[in-house]
């Protein structure tokens, strides 16, 4: 099968929520690179080609995009964005929305792509180009000003950096990768390539993990010799983390495919934990009686934060997956209590923008459990000095922002909340 055929096909699971779409089935490395640019350009202009091609139809695309409809939308990223010669590109796309879709979609696709062709510059001189879909915009719209939000839109649009959390050695690493070190010791890098082919990664020195989500564990202090439950660990960012800090790591997990990414990830580092189960974390919870001084509930959550890495969420989530995910995260943190010993700590993350799944989730339990207390992370936990207070809230928990460091890059959205159980 051709690459555009498969591109087609590929974001068309995408958007249909498959979060684990694997392009490593594409065999060809360039190939997989051309699928990739491909189709993480069509995520993050989608909004605004949808509206192109509006202006040359008399119908407005659906919500729920065909084979066809992908297709065209592949192909104006291509006219508009990838700069491929346009007769490959028309003729490709009229090809594959022929085949894929029906019969009509040809004659549509050919029309409307070639009308894009003949006005793109006066299409590419637009000067409000949206990222962000309407849905995913009511998401924010609660929590954060209007500036707030163009600021997120506007960085969150961009190819992230890929960071790494690495076991020892920052400089040294920083140095071999050809990366910046970060305040909280991790190495930036602007430009990879294959990340199984960089130094180091075969000896274990170090794994992806965004520069924000780091930040839960470090937000602990010294948790060397602490006996902790890592709650919904997979695939395992934070349990290597809490390993390589010294901890005795309970990780559990419902998915046994993201728990089997844990178990490799942690092999290749060579970090061992203590138990790794694969359960649902209420009922782990239910029929066991230890108790831990540290349980980390890295919650699942809508996952807006991730929408450098996953523009097909400002497509997809709405105001309704917060809901579902702040019901299932209440039960979360109920079902943890009696598993603190006295003086424990709770820490509570999400990779998420919306504040019900965050600040204000963690708001009402401190009110409905007052046994709890917020223990404050200041910017000296996190990086050892007063530097980049802003992701630090007034109740004292890490809000991260793709806005912040913006220009250096950004980080993915994320909380976390540090609480003691008295
Ligand atoms: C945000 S990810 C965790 C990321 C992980 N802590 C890390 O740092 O790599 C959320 C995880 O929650 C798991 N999960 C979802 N529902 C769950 C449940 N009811 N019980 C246990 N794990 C669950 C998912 O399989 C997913 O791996």
């Amino acid at each position: 099968m051709n690459i555009r055929t498969l591109s087609t096909q590929i974001y068309q699971t995408i958007l249909s929520g498959n979060v684990d779409t694997r392009f490593d089935t594409i065999p060809d490395q360039q190939e997989r690179a051309f699928a990739k640019k491909l189709i993480f350009t069509a995520l993050r202009k989608q909004t605004f080609i949808k509206k192109v091609i509006g202006r040359y139809s008399s119908k407005q695309l659906p919500q729920k995009l065909g084979l066809e409809q992908i297709a065209l939308i592949l192909g104006t990223t291509e006219i508009l964005y990838l700069h491929t010669p346009e007769y490959a590109v028309v003729s490709s796309y009229v090809d594959i929305a022929k085949n894929l879709g029906n019969k009509y979609a040809g004659g549509f696709v050919n029309a409307i792509l070639r009308k894009i062709c003949q006005d793109k510059d006066s299409i590419l001189q637009a000067l409000n180009i949206p990222f962000f879909s309407k849905n995913f915009r009511h998401i924010l719209q609660p929590d954060y000003t209007a500036k707030q939000i163009a600021a997120i839109e506007k960085y969150a649009a961009l190819e992230p950096p890929l960071d790494l959390t690495v076991k020892t050695n920052p400089e040294q690493w920083a140095e071999t990768l050809g990366g910046k070190i970060m305040p909280n010791n991790s190495i930036r890098l602007y430009t990879a390539g294959a990340v199984s082919q960089l130094p180091g990664y075969q000896e274990g020195a170090w794994w992806v993990q965004d520069f924000a989500s780091s930040l839960a564990v470090t937000a602990l202090g010294n948790i060397k010799g602490k006996n902790v439950l890592d709650l919904c660990a997979a695939p395992g960012g934070k349990t290597a983390q809490l390993i390589n800090a010294g901890a005795i790591v309970t990780a559990v997990d419902i998915s046994e495919p993201r728990l089997q990414t844990l178990k490799e990830n942690l092999k290749r580092l060579e970090l061992k934990a203590k138990n790794i189960i694969c359960s649902d974390a209420i009922i782990f919870l239910q029929h066991n009686n230890e108790s831990f001084d540290v349980i980390m509930l890295d919650a699942p959550c809508s996952a807006t934060g991730t929408l450098r890495r996953h523009p097909e969420i400002v497509h997809t989530k709405t105001i309704n997956d917060v809901i579902q995910s702040t019901k299932l995260q209440q039960q979360m943190l109920d079902a943890v209590i009696p598993h603190l010993k006295k003086n424990g700590i709770l820490l509570y993350s999400v990779c998420s923008l919306a504040k019900d799944e965050g600040e204000k989730q963690i708001g009402s339990f401190v009110k409905t459990h007052p046994e709890f207390k917020i223990i404050p992370i200041t910017p000296s936990t996190l990086f050892g000095n007063n530097i980049l207070p802003e992701v630090i809230t007034p109740e004292g928990f890490v809000r991260c922002l793709p806005s912040i460091l913006g220009k250096e890059g950004g980080m993915d959205g994320f909380f976390i909340a540090v609480l003691q159980k008295e």
